[in-house]
């Protein structure tokens, strides 16, 4: 049995030791009680709006370690926190105000780079597109990428294991991970940054803390892999007649490119319709024309030359196939960018269309038109005029299969609502497709309900088991992924 957090009321006097001892650690301007602390306490969503104890910000690992010890001391919990771009609501903590929000901020560095050993040893406060730009600026590749890479951090990307944009190449962030260094709930340090490729010396510990959602500890640093730079990118964007036809286009580039494929996104035509609604300075090619568009990228190590033959060779073929209905490649890399934005601003489009229900689903590649298919009409049966926002990670399997309210109806009233039995519809249809209810954005709170729901009893069995072995006092990120 998990046990409830014990939320001891604090008196004045212990609340302002309690404050002063965190004070001691990190100084004074790093414990921030004061003033508006939204940009912590709100959850980029805005679905939940929590109230934190202090929000401390350590600027070393030893630090980090000494809070996690005084928070433990004083029988407090901690939420840890990057970017808080987070998508299921973890970051942020819950409305009792007695939680404190661990920021990782200040332990930003990167620590070295290897080239002989393609790895970059890099601190958990990092933002991921400081890291991309160092690596890039040294000559290599770090291939996570995201439309929220401007913020987000290399530890949230590893709470989360998130995924994004290269995962059909490079993996998600578990599989670029080579070791980690770990704050533990009990404030002890865990160094296990070997950037060793191979290491069978027990349980691999790394996995356990990558996906955990700041639940089993904190990740103060990571080595990380790196990758040669490609000589040449290409990117096009093609529109096609259906769903069928985006799988068969990407059958049709493994076979072309083999692993030069590095991104293949697609995007509803509703989707793309947000895009031209609430970012009219973009131009989105073959505007509203047809029912999907994909973004295709290819990574080639010999030239631009070869890499054009090839992506045209693909193109030439698609079109004969009729899988592709027009298509137009990036001729330099300005466009390139302009192509990308266009998916990137899905997210930020459909938040400004009003409050909105996300599935990131993810199903065998090959089940996923009849998924939709069918799913689509149930949705429209049960909720009319619900409007399905459905992008993504084509290449691997991971649909956001979005929910938009009904044109002018209040979307705050239609979650209310309708939320429980939309995702009680969706989540079914996942199942009888065995698919995953979190591809990439975890559990959080938002989903931690339905986990309960959807995995297997064994399974939710062992995970409470790992959780109490860690922290057995529920200090970590509490109520997050597992209920109580
Ligand atoms: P936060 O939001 O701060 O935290 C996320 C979780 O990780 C929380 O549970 C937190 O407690 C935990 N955590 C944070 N830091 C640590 C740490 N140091 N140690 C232990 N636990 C920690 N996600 C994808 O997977 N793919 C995408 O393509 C993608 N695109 C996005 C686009 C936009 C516009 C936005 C806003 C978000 C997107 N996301 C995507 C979601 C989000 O950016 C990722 O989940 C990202 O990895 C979160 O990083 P963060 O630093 O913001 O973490
Ligand atoms: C994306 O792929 O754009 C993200 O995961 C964000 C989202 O689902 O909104
Ligand atoms: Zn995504």
């Amino acid at each position: 049995m998990l046990q409830a957090e014990t939320l001891r009321p604090m008196n004045p006097t212990e609340h302002k030791i309690f404050l002063k001892i965190l004070q001691a650690i990190v100084g004074t301007n790093n414990v921030l009680t004061e003033g508006d602390l939204s940009a912590w306490e709100l959850d980029w969503r805005k679905r939940e709006q929590g109230k934190a104890l202090a929000v401390v910000r350590p600027g070393s690992t030893e630090e980090v370690a000494a809070v996690v010890r005084a928070c433990a001391a004083a029988q407090i919990s901690l939420v840890p926190q990057g970017g808080n771009t987070g998508m299921v609501v973890g970051s942020t903590p819950d409305a009792s105000g007695r939680q404190v929000v661990l920021s990782l901020s200040r332990v930003n560095r990167i620590r070295q780079m290897d080239a002989a050993n393609l790895t970059v040893t890099v601190e958990a406060g990092c933002v991921l597109q400081a890291l991309q730009e160092a690596c890039e600026a040294a000559g290599f590749l770090y291939p996570l990428s995201m439309a929220s890479e401007g913020s987000c951090t290399v530890g949230g990307n590893l709470g989360t294991n998130a995924g994004g944009t290269q995962v059909v190449r490079y993996g998600n962030t578990r599989e670029l991970c080579l070791g980690l260094e770990v704050v533990t709930a009990q404030g002890e340090i865990w160094n296990g940054l070997s950037g060793l490729r191979k290491d069978n010396t027990g349980y691999d510990l790394r996995h356990l803390f990558i996906g955990s959602e700041g639940t089993l500890g904190v990740i103060t640093a990571a080595t990380m892999k790196l990758f040669p730079s490609p000589k040449s990118m290409m990117t096009a964007y093609a529109s096609l007649p259906s769903l069928d036809a985006a799988v068969d286009l990407l059958g049709l580039a493994h076979r072309h490119l083999s692993s030069g494929l590095t991104g293949f996104e697609v995007m509803g035509e509703f989707a793309l319709s947000l895009v031209r609604k609430h970012f009219p300075q973009q131009h989105v090619p073959f505007s509203g024309k047809d029912p999907f568009c994909v973004v295709l990228e290819l990574s080639d190590h010999d030239s631009e030359a070869h890499a054009r033959t090839l992506l045209e060779s693909l193109l030439e073929d698609a079109l004969q196939d009729g899988c592709v209905l027009d298509a137009v490649v990036a001729e330099n890399i300005s466009q390139a960018r302009a192509l990308w934005h266009i998916r990137e601003s899905i997210p930020l489009a459909q938040a400004q269309e009003g409050l909105n229900i996300k599935h990131d689903i993810s199903i065998a590649v090959s089940r996923i038109p009849d998924f939709v298919r069918e799913t689509d009409a149930a949705i429209q049966a049960a909720f009319p005029g619900a409007r399905m926002v459905n992008y993504g990670h084509l290449g691997d399997g991971n649909l956001h299969y979005n929910v938009q309210a009904p044109e002018g109806a209040d979307a705050e009233a239609f979650l209310r609502d309708q939320e429980k039995p939309m995702n009680a519809l969706v989540y079914a249809q996942v199942d009888a497709y065995s698919g995953s209810i979190s591809a990439e954005h975890g559990i959080g709170s938002l989903k931690r309900e339905k986990l309960a729901e959807h995995k297997s009893p064994v399974a939710i069995s062992l995970m409470r088991s790992i959780k109490q072995a860690l922290d057995p006092d529920n200090r970590m990120n509490p109520n997050r992924v597992l209920k109580i």
